[in-house]
């Protein structure tokens, strides 16, 4: 009777980690998927401007490494990569007048992928909710 319940439990235990690691991985294999596809968007849609490898350019384009204003702003990020934006900001301590057309025929998968490897150029992976409009 003992060693049967044992039996149960590490049986229950086992499907428990197969079931825990399996989703991991389908999770991990998604944001791979994601962050591929985000990079061959990056490079149609936003490296002419903010560079290969989001360093910005002088006082034209900012950079989206280390950028305390994409940090602060991240919930925008979707909303500004459909629709654009054109105010002064601050980012790191330079000025930016600049224009950022929208993209606004781009898919919502498309913008979610985008952010994917846009979070993780700053090196600072971050989960959000992605609100789209
Ligand atoms: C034609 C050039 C251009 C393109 C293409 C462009 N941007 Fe921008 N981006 C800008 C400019 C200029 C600003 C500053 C806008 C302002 O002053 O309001 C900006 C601002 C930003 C910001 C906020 C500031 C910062 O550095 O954190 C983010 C984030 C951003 N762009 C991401 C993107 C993404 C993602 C794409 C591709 C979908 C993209 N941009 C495409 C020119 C561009």
């Amino acid at each position: 009777m003992k060693r049967n319940k044992l039996v149960y439990a590490i049986l229950l235990f086992l499907s428990i980690t197969l079931c825990v690691q399996s989703c991991q991985n389908e999770n991990s294999i998604n944001y791979k998927r994601y962050y591929v596809n985000g990079k061959g968007l990056y490079e149609k849609h936003c490296q002419g401007c903010h560079g290969a490898d989001g360093e910005g350019l002088g006082t034209l384009y900012p950079p989206l490494t280390d950028s305390n204003y994409l940090k602060l702003n991240r919930n925008k990020l979707a909303f500004m990569i459909k629709n654009g934006q054109n105010e002064e900001i601050r980012i790191n301590n330079i000025v930016f007048q600049g224009q950022m057309p929208g993209n606004n025929s781009l898919p919502d998968i498309d913008v979610a992928q985008i952010i994917v490897l846009v979070a993780s150029v700053k090196k600072t992976p971050y989960t959000m909710t992605i609100k789209i409009f």
